[in-house]
């Protein structure tokens, strides 16, 4: 067992028929109870005036009954059994028919519906690639096709709380819960995770963005204490979570395990109650990660408004009795209860809990795989590609296809978020076998789309255990394409960048017997190629997802062009890193201790390497393509009062593509160029466009703590149209005026 963490045997099958009739007796309670309520519902009711209108018609054990979740799979360890009415998830709140509140059902969902099959045995969800993939694609309609995506099996499937929106940035790449997330810039992490849970909660399914805040590392997460001052915290985690919040609206937050400046993220009234709520005014409700809540008074009075689980993972049911007590003795006003309540309500209209429950019926699986296959395809990065040796040759006599289960299926994370794929695991009996595992590969496999793609090419697969037979098939082929793989979860983070096992030795082994050599990496972030310079070409696949297979091979052959482009840096070494040494790694993972963010505060990631001229392997923003672009010199200029950047971008190569145009601003006085805008372009050969990009004010400016405000300083701003943060145009200067926002 890894952390605090414990899940559920899988329980004892449940039979459909009880699943449908479960379904369809939430569905009438929520009808039957909305008519006998003289609640106002439907769509013409504002969430305030209904959140309202509840409340005052609730007893006050109708309050904290919704103030918290109960952990909704059977619970041994504590002697808990399923909650009656609970599908078999991460959380149960009961509904209160006689006022029309229909049940909370809460699944894990960051990369699709993670418990069906706690719910129907034999069921499955589909999954979409790493968070990384969808925000490598640097396309906010990807972000939103695969929220819709999700919230709409989910929606199917009876559930109407995601716990789907994770936002912590990237500060290393080891962390293990990276590819739930979206990299390590502000700006692309926001943009990218509110347009999914826009496309979630645009199914009438709740999302919630997590983990609030700066849980930037799994290693000692329950005890670890994040130090960064504010000026840095805000222009950075917080900045990526205020513009995810902004635009996607979710109906929730959940703050997070760890503690930020001494105080647990869940009872951190700067975090919960001065940024959050009062500063950018969010009227949803804070639920807390499982296992996060410490007290009662202290975090409802901070700002936290539904403790999740607690009887499976809390010291104690905190906002039970302890609570209960605090309100009676003052402590804890009844203001706070009522508004704790009412945010919560008020989150289930604005997204149409209330109107539109959960109805079961049929999924579209093909069109949810072709979302899965699109998000792959525009979101894998192809790193290096000597020689054009890709895209395959249509005319290819033969493949040597080596590693990585390719025979079977592509890799997947584990730990919370994971999915049980539709027709099972595709590896089963790989360790570990129970939480955060088991280790799961989604059933789309690489070897059959390579063939089917390959023509009539002879295309042979060699597991890769055996070094030296993996070679000898290589040597024979025309081309030998590896995959490796790199298993990563919550609870845990890497240890190095080494690639696991003999897949280094792997890579080497084949690439010295065949110089056409192509590695698939299928990791969670960057790992180490200490082949690289042997091999002919590699392409990032992240963890692939449901249509992983499929999507691989149609980059491989160019039936799409790579369009992906890095939503982080790809490091050379852990020395390059601000912290080369995990905090707390060599203590346990139990142990109280402290990580310094404060050494690159707001400089995450690529503005960390600027700014102490190290040079990656990879850029920030970098990702070749088969086609090529050109690009004119950007325009700078100002357009309602905020400034934007057009850049007129030129298909000159033979084949269509997607390019990214990432606009970066090198605020007076500062080392570091920082993203403002971005704008993807698809153009056929020959085509050129051009792409307007409206600059981010709060990526101009810094947050002035005396104020408590953003910042435009009078001056003369650089600004840069990049393919990647290394790769910049020559600068035009805007000489902007002094200004708050
Ligand atoms: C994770 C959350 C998740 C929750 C419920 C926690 O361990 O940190 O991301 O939503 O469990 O499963």
């Amino acid at each position: 067992m890894k952390g605090i963490r414990w899940r559920a045997p899988r329980r004892a099958p449940f039979t459909p028929s009880r699943f449908l009739l479960g379904l369809f007796t939430l569905g009438l309670m929520a009808t039957a109870a909305a008519a006998a309520s003289p609640a106002p519902t439907g769509p013409s009711t504002s969430p305030d005036a209904g959140a309202h209108a509840l409340l005052g018609q609730m007893t006050q054990a109708e309050k904290f009954q919704l103030i918290r979740s109960a952990f909704g799979e059977p619970d041994p360890a504590h002697g808990l059994a399923k909650p009656a009415g609970a599908l078999g998830s991460a959380g149960y709140v009961a509904g209160i028919p006689r006022l029309g509140i229909p049940a909370q059902q809460l699944s894990d969902a960051g990369l699709g519906v993670a418990n069906p099959i706690n719910v129907r045995p034999g069921d499955g969800a589909t999954s979409l690639p790493a968070g990384l993939a969808t925000a490598a694609s640097w396309d906010p309609q990807v972000a939103y096709a695969g929220g819709a995506m999700i919230g709409n099996e989910a929606w199917r499937k009876g559930f109407n709380v995601l716990l789907a929106g994770g936002m912590d940035l990237q500060r290393d790449p080891r962390n293990g819960r990276n590819f739930e997330y979206a990299g390590e810039d502000p700006l692309l992490a926001g943009t990218m995770v509110g347009a999914a849970v826009r496309g979630i909660q645009d199914q009438h399914v709740l999302a919630t963005v997590k983990h609030f805040a700066l849980n930037d590392q799994e290693t000692a997460r329950n005890t670890i204490d994040a130090r960064i001052g504010e000026q840095a915290m805000r222009e950075s985690d917080l900045l990526a979570f205020e513009l995810a919040i902004e635009r996607g609206k979710p109906g929730s937050v959940m703050c997070s395990y760890n503690k930020v400046n001494g105080d647990w993220a869940c009872e951190n009234r700067f975090l919960l109650e001065q940024v959050l709520k009062h500063d950018w005014a969010f009227p949803g409700y804070v639920m807390s990660d499982w296992g996060a809540v410490h007290s009662a008074a202290k975090a409802a009075n901070a700002g936290l408004d539904q403790e999740s689980a607690a009887e499976a993972f809390d010291k104690e049911v905190y906002f039970g009795k302890p609570l209960e007590q605090a309100v009676a003795r003052g402590e804890v006003s009844q203001a706070r209860l009522d508004d704790m309540v009412e945010r919560i309500l008020r989150s289930m209209f604005a997204v149409g809990l209330m109107d539109h429950p959960p109805q079961p019926g049929p999924i579209d699986r093909q069109a949810h795989l072709a979302v899965a296959q699109h998000t792959l395809e525009a979101g894998a990065v192809l790193l290096r590609n000597q020689d054009a040796l890709l895209p395959l040759a249509s005319d290819l006599k033969s493949v040597a296809v080596i590693g990585g289960h390719a025979d079977k299926g592509v890799m997947a994370g584990g730990g919370s978020s994971m999915v049980t794929p539709y027709g099972g695991n595709a590896v089963p009996g790989l360790e570990p076998a129970t939480w955060p595992g088991p280790v799961t590969f989604d059933p789309s496999a690489p070897l059959a789309a390579i063939q089917a793609l390959a023509g009539g090419a002879k295309v042979d697969f060699a597991s890769g255990d055996d070094v030296a037979a993996a070679a000898a098939l290589a040597a024979h082929a025309q081309v030998a394409v590896v995959f490796v793989t790199q298993w990563a979860a919550e609870s845990f983070d890497a240890a190095d960048l080494r690639l696991p096992g003999n897949q280094d030795a792997l890579v080497d082994a084949v690439a010295r017997a065949n110089p056409h050599t192509v590695v698939v990496l299928e990791t969670n972030s960057p790992v180490a190629m200490p082949w690289l310079d042997r091999v002919g070409a590699v392409l990032q696949a992240w963890y692939p997802g449901s249509a992983g297979g499929v999507a691989i091979a149609n980059l491989l052959f160019g039936k799409v062009d790579p369009s992906g482009r890095l939503p982080i840096t790809w490091p050379r070494a852990l020395d390059q890193l601000p912290r080369p040494q995990l905090p707390g790694a060599t203590a346990g993972t139990s142990a109280a201790t402290s990580v310094d963010y404060g050494i690159e505060g707001a400089d995450v990631g690529y503005r960390w390497f600027q700014r102490t001229h190290r040079e990656p392997l990879f850029p920030f923003g970098f990702g070749l393509s088969y086609t090529r672009f050109a690009h004119g010199e950007p325009v700078v200029e100002m357009h309602d009062g905020r400034p934007r950047a057009r850049v007129t971008v030129r298909n000159t190569g033979k084949r269509d593509g997607a390019d990214v145009v990432q606009i970066y601003v090198q605020v007076p006085g500062s080392p570091v160029r920082r993203l403002a805008g971005f704008g993807k372009v698809v153009l056929a050969p020959g085509q050129s466009r051009e792409v307007s990009v409206e600059l981010e004010p709060r990526l101009l400016a810094g947050f002035d703590t005396a104020t408590q405000r953003w910042v435009i300083h009078a001056g003369r701003y650089a600004v840069y149209a990049g393919r990647s943060a290394a790769d910049l145009s020559a600068p035009r200067y805007v000489q902007l005026p002094q200004r708050r926002l």
